[in-house]
């Protein structure tokens, strides 16, 4: 079979499935309090997709080319017996790298479990080291001395850990050479995302996002870097190496240099739609076609339509009006 490939040729490689629209934090830039207060409605256990359910769309999606499927949220380590859904991965032929985007908070205590259960790596979410900017970022009291325990427990098992760290203008700028000092010396990968206008709770301006190359600018000032070459096409994060060593920074530019002509990624919620765009404002109702009578036959021509019909390139085209009046969901529903 031929490579399936969108309206502007990307072909589809990789998958990000959602498993939890709850978070333990409230970050001020995606899950302000105001928002997602007490009597915010989080889904219901019913609306979410079942394990046997995301194993499903995996196998399906797997059989469409993907290699690689990543776990996010909200929180995903929230969702019960997370592990056994990795365990369940794990076992899809064809299957090569499954990971984890995680805030860390419950990190040290599940590490072993999922590495027990196969996990190849985590990303962790970590936007300061000093606990009172920290703090105020989470805006529910949790400490980064937590965080930092989750992260030497997941290198201790032996999962792969790098760090994400979103740098917005006038909340945590002043916090990247500290992060970049304490990661470097422990030969962790830490990357910068520019603030990104997604969802419409965060109140995004061109203004407060610290592009690459003044993130870049600052960080030479302190240490030598020199370019990698992408490990693939499509690579999202832009990479450097501190001279001398095997440790690296990277870069995630989708606001100042946009990375949608080689996107391939696919993105299900945890209500079981397909959204081909972290931009998006509608997503197909997969979980109404599994829930059918309909085989997988069904499942996997209506995935194959949608990637054809796709022709997202939001941030190759982002102005600060489409930033401000687009309806867009939300990075908590979605997962980044
Ligand atoms: P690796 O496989 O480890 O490279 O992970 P990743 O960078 O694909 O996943 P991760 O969850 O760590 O992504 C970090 C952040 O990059 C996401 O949370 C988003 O903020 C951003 N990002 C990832 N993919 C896309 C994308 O397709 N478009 C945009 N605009 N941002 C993306
Ligand atoms: N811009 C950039 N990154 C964001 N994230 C959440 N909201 C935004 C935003 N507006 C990040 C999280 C996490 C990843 C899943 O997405 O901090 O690292
Ligand atoms: Fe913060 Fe991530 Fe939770 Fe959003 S999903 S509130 S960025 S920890
Ligand atoms: Fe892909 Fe949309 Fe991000 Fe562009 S904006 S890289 S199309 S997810």
């Amino acid at each position: 079979m031929s490579e399936m490939k969108d309206k502007f040729g990307r072909p589809l490689h990789d998958l990000r499935i959602s498993v939890t629209d709850r978070c333990n934090f409230r970050c001020r830039y995606c899950m302000p309090k105001e928002m997602f207060g007490n009597d915010f409605s989080f889904m219901k256990r019913e609306q979410l997709l079942s394990f046997e359910e995301i194993e499903r769309v995996a196998k399906i999606f797997v059989s469409l080319g993907i290699r690689k499927i990543r776990l996010t949220g909200g929180e995903p380590l929230l969702r019960k017996d997370l592990p056994v859904l990795i365990d369940k991965l794990m076992s899809i032929h064809g299957l090569e790298d499954v990971a984890l985007t995680t805030n860390a908070s419950l990190l040290e205590r599940m590490a072993p479990r999922l590495k027990e259960a196969g996990l190849h790596r985590v990303n962790v979410s970590l936007d300061a080291i000093n606990d009172d900017v920290f703090m105020t970022i989470n805006d529910a009291a949790y400490k980064t001395e937590m965080i930092l325990r989750g992260i030497d427990k997941a290198k201790e098992v032996g999962l792969g850990v790098k760090v994400n760290m979103v740098v917005k203008k006038g909340m945590n700028d002043h916090q990247v050479i500290p992060m970049a000092t304490y990661f470097k010396k422990r030969g962790i990968t830490l990357r910068f995302i520019e603030f990104m206008d997604v969802g419409t709770a965060n109140g995004w301006n061109f203004r407060q996002v610290m592009t690459k190359k003044e993130l870049y600018d600052e960080l030479f000032k302190h240490f030598a870097l020199e370019a990698v070459n992408p490990a693939y096409v499509g690579e999202v994060a832009k990479r450097y190496r501190y001279v001398g060593t095997n440790t690296e920074v990277g870069f995630i530019t989708s606001v100042s240099e946009s990375f949608c002509s080689t996107c391939t990624r696919a993105r299900v919620a945890a209500d079981g739609k397909l959204y081909t765009c972290l931009f998006a404002s509608n997503g197909l109702d997969l979980k109404s076609i599994l829930r059918s009578n309909s085989g997988d036959e069904a499942v996997r021509a209506a995935i194959v339509s949608t990637w054809q019909n796709r022709t997202d390139r939001y941030s190759d085209e982002r102005t600060e009006e489409s930033a401000k009046n687009k309806t867009k969901i939300e990075m908590s529903y979605i997962g980044g």
